[in-house]
């Protein structure tokens, strides 16, 4: 089943939340001399037109990175974050926010690489187009639940994987959890990072308890009786730095996106 489209999300509180985490791993690794790899394993299709008829169908952005476009931001990480989306906007027509691959493309350097999976078959197609002449990166049209695997770099290789699914099934939840550990037994040095959402009939926990060795982060915003009421983000083998800094980040977040 392929009937999420990203579009109607992007930009949305969530996406604050896991982009910023996002911005902060890619920044642990600007100095490395090493190859790093980055692999996103549900891609969507790189940047989306906040004016479309998508965005304007939830207008999900307005309560996310709407609320932190015009304020003057201090805390670092989450600077970092805004200061990319600006960039991004400003080299771009219209209102746009970028998805995992272009803040990837963006923030990464030249001596590192990315691998995008996206099974959608526009999605796909649009994500190459939109990022394409970078010979950086590598899209692959496949299913990330099968083939993500064989993808991987070397166990002691540097990197991270970026696991974001849509879970349209609720089987999924189980299922990610344990890719998630298969991807941790194969890849030992990478840092993975799997996304998920916080509803009322509380699958996450099925995730959350089949993960191995893995930190959990969660933003709950005002109560709600339908819908996703917070975003949550498991870590696995993240920077000794990670968790203080993000920490820190999440509090400011929450003032900027929850406060009335
Ligand atoms: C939540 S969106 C990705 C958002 C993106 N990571 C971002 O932060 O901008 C999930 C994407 O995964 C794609 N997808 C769903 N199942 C997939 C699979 N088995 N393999 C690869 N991509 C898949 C969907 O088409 C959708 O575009």
């Amino acid at each position: 089943m392929l009937s999420y489209q990203h579009g109607y999300h992007a930009g949305n509180f969530a996406d604050v939340h896991k982009h910023t985490a996002l911005c902060q791993i890619i920044d642990h690794f600007k100095d490395h001399k090493k190859v790093v790899t980055f692999i996103d394993s549900h891609s969507g299709r790189g940047f989306y037109d906040l004016c479309g008829e998508q965005a304007e169908k939830t207008g999900e952005w307005k309560d996310g990175y709407a609320r932190l476009s015009d304020q003057t931001v201090s805390n670092p990480e989450l600077k970092r974050y805004c200061d990319a989306i600006k960039t991004f906007q400003n080299t771009h027509e219209g209102l746009t926010y970028p998805g995992s691959p272009a803040l990837t493309q963006q923030q990464m350097q030249d001596n590192q690489r990315a691998v995008f999976f996206e099974l959608h078959p526009t999605e796909f197609e649009t994500l190459q187009e939109n990022l394409k002449g970078d010979q950086r990166l590598r899209f692959v049209h496949k299913d990330a639940q099968y083939h993500l695997i064989d993808f991987l770099p070397n166990r002691q290789a540097d990197g991270l994987l970026l696991i974001d699914p849509s879970y349209e099934i609720k089987e999924d939840y189980n299922t990610i959890a344990k890719l998630a550990n298969a991807c941790h037994k194969r890849w030992k040095a990478g840092i993975i990072m799997i996304w998920y959402p916080l509803l009322p009939e509380g699958r996450h926990e099925d995730l959350k308890k089949g993960l191995k060795n893995a930190t959990f982060y969660e933003l709950i915003g005002p109560e709600k009786e339908r819908g996703m009421y917070g975003t949550g983000l498991a870590l696995i083998n993240a920077p000794a730095d990670f968790d203080a800094r993000f920490k820190l980040s999440e509090n400011a977040m929450k003032n900027y996106l929850f406060s009335s």
